[in-house]
């Protein structure tokens, strides 16, 4: 234990400045001099990314690590568990490596079906969000290693979120957005939290005070550190005045200047550095033990692997045609199912300590089959004979298994997706096998909700989502009734992409406006009374289960409701409770109803269990942007317990007795808000109802720092700029593009493919921020320069390097 203040006063400004920077992309400064040691950090999150070689996010080569089933799948099990004895797993591989702090899990909530993301985020209700990311949280550092939980906040799109604007009523952030967030910091406590690289309201996430202070720390208790996304920090000390701690990857010798100035000239106070200063130190004396590395436990977590991926897999539609007997005739049609997807794309991806696909756990298990590849998972476009190929082979079959979904090329992170649909190829492939009339199972494969235009037309679709490295096992028993699916979905299965709110709008320029507020997900298509194709919370199961004997019972501050669920089916299984509270309707709008609680069962064939689920009131409150803070209102409130959002199994109606608060809403905004009609949610009544104006979009040119990198093009020089560091990526696509065809050349391409679109979106002083030492500040501002046709000054300015003492490892490596 180190004498942390003791500490603090030893150091030298330069050594406070180095502290609070990163290096080496993933590790925090070392400072020789007092020994204290470097802290180690690695994606994340559903699994290890401890990079081998090149430091960067997600393209190069990393430690092999179990790679566990993402956050989208985790969700869909609605069992905190499962997310927390992950969590133990990861925090065993990371102590296997050396690793101190582990980037995730990541808490957003999606609000569009098309964040290219989304398979790294939870769920689109802050409490399912919250309660899975938050066990997730517990597992890890019960295991002796901390987390950072990204990506704080409204980091909801790709797109533009280096430099986008999320532009949403403190209501819905607080009700939603920022909700998720604030169960994880209160009952889980992370070591560290990661700020977005977007602005919220005008405001970078890395220097806004009323989030990272304000918010985060008075009104949350958050005492950890904070640390930016990698390359987010704009000006360095307006973010520690911000309360900002730690600027990561690191390496920009402007930040270390701007710091050092700012003590100089006195607009940087050294109490505020001390403050960020401590949080570091603190984080470095907690989680750097200098213990020697266990050896993990591969085979265990890879069989936690298939189990988690079992409990959460949703069974959207059976005729009963699954479980399959074993006595079918089987064509296997999908090249999913020999290249599994099983993870997303970009700095999560991890390299799997082992790989089991369905191809193997049907090989292992010799199940007798014929296959056709159907279609080729890296390309999206019609490929006629092969969808011959397969509807040739249905004839010698009564069953088919089609496996489909998205694939790396259509979702990742760096950008959105284009559309809801599934590949060309795909979409082709499963009409014309519907058309033979077989019986039909698609399984599928994805980290997003996709358009099912075919579901009426099948007889079962058993959803994997991205199930993990053994993912193979988990398809396999699930398919053959060994296991039974346990998952329900996470988010809204909409209809088509035309069903969602502001879909049009969404990923198009640099300000996403919140117009729907807290008409998120189900609050919107409940509240709307949209059709959809599956509900929130929706998901089958090969037994079945009633439900009854409910209790409400009022207490001071809470309320609890309890009923008995019994399986009255044939395997073992398990249901979910989900409650839902509609609050009663006033002056304040309100979704049709929230989630306020869930419990998950696990029954055996005839097994009756009680579900206790308690809601505090605290949990029933809006949020109410007058007042600046939670507000029960006086009124019935409906209880409900439903087996998802819309089946309402048991209902009860409670009188609860709150506050007398006037509504900050208007009549009008009332009125246009309380029915969710998003046709009169325009811009001018979003600025009446958040009390903020929308500003103009900033011009394309000139070029600035913060310009997208596409931008540059529209000069001369800055096409030439823009070409040039493009090239890397597509030198990179062409090394791959010449490698023979298998799983190396498919990662390659994968690779400079995200490479390509992270370096499309950046900024220029993102990409400054996140590779100081190849783009250095002044490299920035020269492009910029240039791009804007200035050719002198873009020479004066690459040029004139900032001069910055040395970092205390290279004094040390220098002696
Ligand atoms: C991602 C983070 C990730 C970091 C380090 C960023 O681009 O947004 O989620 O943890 O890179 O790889």
């Amino acid at each position: 234990m180190l004498n942390l203040q003791e500490l603090i006063s030893k150091l030298t400004p330069e050594e406070k400045a180095a502290l609070v920077s990163g290096t080496d992309f993933m590790y925090t400064n070392e400072i020789p001099r007092l020994r204290i040691p470097a802290l180690c950090m690695a994606d994340g999150p559903h699994g290890l990314r401890k990079q081998t070689g090149a430091q960067d996010n997600g393209i190069a080569q990393s430690e092999p690590a179990t790679a566990f089933p993402t956050a989208v799948t985790t969700a869909s099990g609605w069992n905190p568990e499962n997310t927390r004895r992950m969590g133990r797993a990861i925090a065993e591989e990371c102590r296997h490596y050396g690793v101190h702090v582990l980037l995730g899990p990541g808490a957003n909530i999606k609000r569009n079906p098309l964040c290219g993301r989304n398979f790294e985020y939870f769920s689109e209700d802050p409490l399912l969000s919250g309660t899975m990311a938050a066990a997730e949280v517990e597992g890890v550092q019960s295991g002796g290693v901390g987390v950072s939980v990204k990506h704080f906040a409204l980091n909801n799109s790709e797109n533009y979120r280096f430099m986008g604007d999320s532009i949403a009523d403190e209501r819905a952030m607080r009700e939603i957005y920022l909700k998720s967030f604030e169960r994880i910091v209160k009952e889980a406590h992370p070591a560290t939290m990661m700020c977005a690289y977007n602005k919220i309201n005008g405001t970078f996430c890395s220097e806004n005070r009323w989030l990272l202070t304000e918010v985060l720390r008075k009104e949350w208790g958050f005492d950890g550190a904070v640390m930016t996304d990698w390359g987010a920090v704009r000006n360095r000390a307006e973010g520690l005045r911000a309360g900002l701690d730690l600027e990561m990857p690191g390496d920009t010798t402007i930040c270390r200047r701007w710091i050092l100035d700012g003590l100089q000239d006195g607009t940087l106070p050294m109490e505020v550095l001390d403050q960020a200063v401590l949080n570091i130190l603190k984080l470095v004396d907690t989680y750097v033990t200098g213990e020697a590395a266990p050896e993990a436990d591969w085979d265990a977590h890879h069989k936690l692997a298939a189990e988690i991926a079992e409990d959460s897999a949703v069974l959207m539609k059976n005729d009963g045609v699954l479980p399959l007997n074993g006595t079918e005739h089987l064509l296997v049609v999908g090249e999913l199912f020999e290249k599994m997807r099983y993870q997303g794309a970009g700095s999560s991806m991890i390299c799997p300590a082992k790989l089991t696909t369905p191809k193997d756990a049907f090989e292992e298990r010799k199940v007798s089959y014929l296959y056709c590849r159907g279609y080729s998972e890296n390309r999206t476009e019609p490929q006629p004979e092969l969808v011959q190929e397969a509807v040739k082979k249905a004839e010698h079959a009564d069953t088919i298994l089609l496996f489909a979904g998205l694939t790396d090329y259509v979702e990742s992170e760096g950008c959105d997706r284009e559309s809801m649909k599934l590949p060309e190829n795909q979409l082709e492939l499963i009409e014309r096998l519907t058309a033979t009339g077989k019986k039909l199972v698609i399984v599928l494969f994805g980290g997003s909700v996709v358009e099912l235009p075919f579901a009426d037309k099948v007889s079962a679709i058993l959803h994997m989502f991205l199930p993990g490295q053994n993912g193979g096992t988990a398809t396999f028993r699930l398919l053959f009734g060994e296991a039974n699916p346990g998952g329900r979905l996470s988010e809204t299965w909409p209809v088509c992409y035309a069903d969602v709110p502001f879909g049009s709008e969404f990923g198009k320029t640099e300000q996403e406006i919140y117009k729907e507020s807290i008409y998120v997900g189900y609050r919107y298509y409940l509240t709307a009374k949209k059709k959809v194709r599956y509900p929130f919370g929706y998901g089958l199961s090969y037994t079945s289960f009633t439900w009854d004997n409910k209790k409400v019972m009022v207490d001071k501050d809470a309320v609890t409701v309890t009923c008995d669920v019994e399986n009255t089916g044939a395997c073992a299984g398990a249901d979910v409770v989900q409650l839902y509270v509609k609050a009663p309707q006033s002056k304040v709008f309100k979704p049709e109803k929230e989630l306020r609680g869930y419990q998950k069962v696990m029954l055996k064939p005839g097994e009756k269990k009680t579900v206790t689920i308690t809601v505090p009131l605290s949990e029933l409150r809006y949020f109410n942007t007058r007042e600046q803070r939670f507000v029960l209102e006086s009124g019935s409130y409906e209880f409900q317990l439903c087996s998802d959002c819309q089946t309402v199994r048991l209902s009860e109606c409670v009188e609860l007795q709150g506050e007398n608060v006037s509504t900050p809403y208007s009549e009008e905004t009332v009125a246009t808000y309380q029915n969710a009609d998003i046709r009169s949610m325009t811009k001018a009544a979003f600025e009446a109802m958040s009390g903020q104006n929308i500003p103009a979009l900033p011009p394309k040119f000139p070029v600035t720092l913060e310009s997208r990198f596409t931008d540059l093009q529209q000069t001369f020089l800055g096409r030439i700029l823009f070409g040039a560091v493009l090239s890397v990526a597509k030198k990179q696509m062409k090394q791959a593009l010449a490698l023979p065809e298998g799983v190396e050349r498919d990662n390659k391409i994968k690779g400079a493919q995200f490479l390509k679109r992270i370096l499309e979106s950046n900024s220029v002083r993102s990409m400054s921020m996140s590779s100081g030492k190849s783009m250095p500040y002044h490299f920035a501002n020269g492009f910029v320069e240039f791009a804007n046709g200035h050719l002198f000054r873009g020479i004066r300015c690459f040029c004139t390097p900032v001069k910055v003492p040395k970092l205390p490892k290279q004094e040390k490596e220098e002696k």
